[in-house]
């Protein structure tokens, strides 16, 4: 039976698995990280924690005998996205990344593009009332800019230490429904948006901008490594069968 690592913590890797479950050809183990906790219980196997840096993963896909690795981590997890295209070449192993695709440009949109959070918050206008989807690590750079009022949406709760931005947080996932996007943005008399372009599902607030002709504050992808790069569960697929199975075919 063949075995596969998929690094996951995104919607993406929790479908793969799920969609992967039925196949007696396959093992699959999910590895999670931080703090995110997947909104569904996740199919097939599931391992905790970090590796240790690309040696350390190397060495767990050698020792656990895995025959091909798929990196469907956030497309903003540049550390270990870099650490799973070292460790797969260092322990021989196929590697192929899922991303999905950024958000669909739109002639409408207002969208300013920065490489960062910090430089995010630079962007923003004097006394602007900002609309911030984002992890506990990224409110940091808004928190020093005490002119501006943030409504801040975050899958995880910030904790006790946390400095955060003048404002208000909610805590959840971002909705699919751009309508449910606009009345929270005009409930709270947003002006400005900051998101990564993250695409997926939190597409519903950039829909909501383009239809508010709300300002976008866009923080760039980083980079991903070199290698096969799938957009979506289908086309991983096809990938896996190709990679795993084909040769073996008949
Ligand atoms: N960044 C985001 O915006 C975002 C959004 C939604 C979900 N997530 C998910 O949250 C997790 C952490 O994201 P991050 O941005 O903090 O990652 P990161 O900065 O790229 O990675 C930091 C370290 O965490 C460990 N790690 C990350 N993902 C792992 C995984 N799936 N399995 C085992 N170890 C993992 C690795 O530790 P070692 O070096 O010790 O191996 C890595 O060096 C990722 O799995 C990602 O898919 C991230």
């Amino acid at each position: 039976m063949a075995r596969l690592l998929i690094l996951g913590g995104t919607a993406e890797a929790a479908e793969l698995a799920a969609r992967l479950a039925g196949d007696a050809r396959l093992e699959t183990v999910t590895s999670l990280a931080g703090l995110t906790r997947m909104p569904t219980a996740l199919a097939g196997k599931v391992r905790r924690g970090g590796f240790g840096g690309p040696d350390g993963l190397a060495a767990f896909l050698r020792e656990e005998r895995y025959d091909a690795l798929i990196d469907a981590t956030h497309p903003f997890a540049s550390r270990i996205a870099a650490h799973a295209a070292e460790a797969a070449k260092l322990a021989g192993v196929p590697r192929a990344k899922l991303l999905r695709p950024a958000f669909a440009r739109d002639p409408a949109d207002r969208f300013i593009p920065v490489p960062d959070m910090q430089a995010a918050a630079a962007a923003l206008p004097e006394g602007a009332r900002v609309f911030l989807a984002a992890g506990r690590r990224e409110i940091a750079a808004f928190a020093a800019r005490p002119d501006l009022w943030c409504l801040v949406r975050m899958i995880e709760p910030p904790a006790s230490g946390d400095t955060m931005p003048r404002g208000e947080v909610i805590v959840g996932r971002p909705p699919a429904d751009p309508e449910a996007e606009i009345a929270l943005l005009e409930q709270h008399r947003i002006g400005w948006i900051v998101s990564k372009d993250s695409g997926g599902q939190a597409a519903a607030k950039i829909e909501a901008a383009r239809r508010l002709g709300l300002p976008v504050v866009l923080v760039e992808r980083p980079p991903q490594p070199e290698g096969p790069t799938l957009p979506g569960v289908d086309a991983m697929l096809q990938w896996i069968e190709t990679t795993l199975f084909a040769e073996r075919a008949p």
